[in-house]
């Protein structure tokens, strides 16, 4: 096909004139295609998904019921802009309650967000202009990081390594990145490395955003999926509402990803600031969905029963996987389980399979025991395992986990 002059009119952004014509296939799609060829190879096997990133259950019924209701109400039908009282004063309450975060003031610190991607994707309009340095954690969840160079930033890759407990070391930043930094993108627990960060390390974020005049986004995505204690936020360290904020949302902690909603909470500027992007941006989340929202975070035992059933499984992937070779360590939190890629497998045939990345040792996982994961290769060769995998109740989800140890049982991995 020949190009029509909309191809030269796309934004260098995207690909400019080059839009739309690279080859190269990413990581989701690889992995999508894997599982389309496995199937088409043996079409009645079944493919266990530890891939998703996603819960596998619905919302409680009682949120269901509770969106109904306020879906029936007159006047929750139009523009929510930047919304009502509802939502925000039950997120100041949250955090007081949950996360013993006091003082946060539901008019002027908290709005809601229709997602904190949503949330990821307005703050670089407020922050970012040419030239200035984004410091983000790899691998890591790119979407602050892609609009900030939208806007002409630049990304700083932070490793995150075991031999730092998966957590950035701000000490390595050279001067002068530093000195061009603007915002620092945190997220913890992890996606991907189901690390948790400690009220020490939250302390040093707080100096060192201080000391270099940088803004703290924190991304607390799955903070209330913890197996033990209490989450940890951000803004219960001293000085956190004087540097930053912080990201909250429905989807992890309640099961409802596809109903879009969430908050942000800190520093009165920014919320202001992302408030006046966001105004610019979208109408609001439909407010019978803040109004559910609002009524998950006045019942955090919901987030407790979803954890207590990750923490779970956890135990038993990890059991699973320990047995079959893999250094699984249970994590805090989040429902991901990191583990070292193998860097060959042996199988009982005496053939023996090379890996040079984790995203070959996923290919194979996928074509030769139908198991599907998430590789990461960005700082170091990972794989991901979710225990949001599909189960229809705790006999199933036992016979899932069986299944995995009778498919790797025959093969010995090499690390
Ligand atoms: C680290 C991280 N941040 C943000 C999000 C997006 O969350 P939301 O559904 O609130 O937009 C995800 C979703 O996978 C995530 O993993």
């Amino acid at each position: 096909m020949s190009d029509t002059y909309i191809q030269n009119l796309i934004a260098d952004r995207i690909g400019g004139c080059q839009y739309g014509k690279s080859t190269a296939i990413y990581k989701f799609e690889k992995i999508k295609r894997a599982k389309r060829a496995a199937l088409a190879a043996n079409p009645n096997a079944e493919i266990i998904d530890m891939g998703v990133g996603e819960p596998d259950e619905m919302a409680f019924p009682e949120v269901v019921d509770r969106l109904a209701q306020e879906a029936r109400k007159p006047e929750n039908r139009g523009y929510a802009d930047n919304g009502d009282a509802v939502l925000k004063e039950a997120a100041a309450r949250y955090l007081e309650k949950v996360c013993g975060v006091r003082g946060i003031n539901p008019e002027t610190e908290v709005l809601h967000s229709i997602g904190s991607k949503a949330a990821l994707s307005i703050l670089p309009a407020a922050l970012i202009n040419p030239g200035d340095v984004v410091l983000m954690t790899t691998p890591g969840y790119p979407v602050f990081g892609t609009h900030s160079k939208y806007y002409g930033g630049a990304v700083h890759n932070l490793p995150l390594i075991q031999a730092h407990a998966f957590l950035p070391d701000l000490d390595a930043i050279p001067a002068e990145i530093l000195r061009k930094a603007k915002a620092l993108v945190l997220n913890y627990p992890n996606n991907p490395t189901g690390a948790s960060a400690t009220p020490e390390f939250f302390a040093k974020v707080v100096a060192f955003a201080q000391k270099n005049n940088i803004v703290v986004i924190h991304d607390a995505a799955y903070a209330a999926l913890v197996f033990d204690g209490r989450p940890l936020s951000f803004l219960a360290t001293p000085g956190a509402k004087e540097v930053g904020i912080e990201l909250h949302s429905t989807s992890k902690s309640f099961n409802m990803t596809g109903w879009r909603c969430g908050f942000v909470a800190g520093n009165e500027l920014l919320v202001k600031a992302y408030g006046d992007v966001k105004d610019n941006t979208d109408s609001g989340q439909f407010l019978a969905i803040q109004h559910a929202a609002a009524y998950c975070l006045d019942h955090p035992q919901i987030t407790e029963q979803i954890a207590a059933k990750y923490s779970r499984r956890m135990d038993a992937l990890v059991q699973v996987l320990r047995a079959a070779g893999f250094d699984a360590k249970k994590p805090r939190g989040s429902f991901f389980l990191y583990v070292k890629a193998p860097g060959a497998a042996l199988k009982k045939d005496g053939g023996r399979i090379v890996f040079k990345s984790a995203e070959e040792v996923s290919q194979w996982l996928i074509t030769e025991q139908r198991i599907s994961t998430v590789p990461w290769d960005d700082a170091g060769a990972y794989l991901r395992f979710s225990v949001t995998f599909i189960a229809r109740d705790q006999a199933d989800e036992k016979r899932v986990l069986d299944e995995i140890a009778r498919r790797l049982s025959d093969v010995r991995f090499e690390f």
